[in-house]
């Protein structure tokens, strides 16, 4: 008997199924292609964020860590979505779809997605671009060769209103090396802190806004504001 005839078509219902069905509803947990997806990641709510981007195929055009292949927009330095927070960019965009211009191919229509699914597959998509901006501005050759007036300028737009003054940036430019400081502008220690639950840390909003913020400020930084940054830091010694 012919196999390959009988199977052929069932490979493809089956397909057909798992797309529509991965349309419709939340994804399943499923196993997977470690080779491809990675070692599941230690938070699970992100892990489920990363297998719902994986599910609709954005990770085929964009990348699993957000290196585009073909044509697809580079979402790890996209304006857009730099921009987007919690979604308000990338989910209207999402539902819309992007039509075909004489030049790019056209981004399929996600219509069907619900609000929990785009808020996961954002989520992921922030998060994977902290992490390859962060390796990208820490390993930038540039570092160097900043200019701490235009570092202040930019300082007092970006920071002033959460470190005073200068002085608690000035005590961490003199207690650390240059990549600790580095580190450390980039990512700073208490982003890694899991939020507390204790009864009068509960409704704190400062330090909720700061996590938003150093994450928005890592996405959007250029290799030269961190040079600049870095310059008016030293300075400060
Ligand atoms: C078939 C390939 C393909 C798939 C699948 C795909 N995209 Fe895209 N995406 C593109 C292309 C091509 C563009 C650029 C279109 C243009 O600008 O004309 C784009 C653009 C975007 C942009 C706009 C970025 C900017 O700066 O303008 C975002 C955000 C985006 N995609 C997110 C996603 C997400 C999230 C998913 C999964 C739900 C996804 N894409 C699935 C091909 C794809
Ligand atoms: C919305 C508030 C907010 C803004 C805006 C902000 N930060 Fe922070 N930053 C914090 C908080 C809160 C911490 C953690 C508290 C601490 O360790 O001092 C922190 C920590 C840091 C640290 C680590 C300090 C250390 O001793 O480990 C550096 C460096 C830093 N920020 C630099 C910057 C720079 C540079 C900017 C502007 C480009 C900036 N921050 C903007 C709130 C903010």
């Amino acid at each position: 008997m012919n196999t390959r005839r009988f199977l052929i078509p069932v490979l493809a219902v089956t397909i057909a199924l798992a797309v529509l069905h991965g349309q419709s509803q939340s994804p399943p947990r499923q196993d997977y292609d470690l080779a491809y997806i990675g070692p599941p990641l230690a938070d699970p709510v992100m892990q489920h964020s990363k297998e719902t981007y994986v599910l609709f195929g954005c990770a085929y055009c964009h990348g699993m860590n957000l290196v585009a292949r073909g044509e697809a927009t580079d979402l790890m330095h996209s304006a857009l979505v730099g921009r987007d927070e919690n979604a308000n960019l990338i989910g209207p965009l999402l539902r819309a779809g992007i039509p075909q211009t004489a030049k790019l191919s056209p981004m399929p229509q996600f219509s069907d997605l619900s609000n929990a699914q785009i808020v996961d597959i954002t989520r992921y998509i922030h998060y994977a671009r902290q992490l390859g901006r962060y390796k990208e501005l820490f390993e930038a050759k540039a570092l160097g060769s900043g200019n701490a007036a235009t570092g202040k300028a930019y300082a007092d737009q970006h920071c002033r209103s959460c470190h005073q003054g200068v002085t608690d940036l000035s005590q961490a430019a003199k207690k650390y090396s240059r990549p600790s400081l580095t580190a450390k502008m980039l990512h700073p220690d208490f982003l890694d802190r899991p939020a507390s639950w204790k009864l009068d840390q509960l409704h704190d909003t400062t330090t909720a806004e700061a996590r938003q913020r150093h994450a928005h400020l890592l996405e959007n930084y250029t290799e030269s504001d961190v040079a600049n940054l870095l310059a008016w830091l030293e300075s400060l010694k």
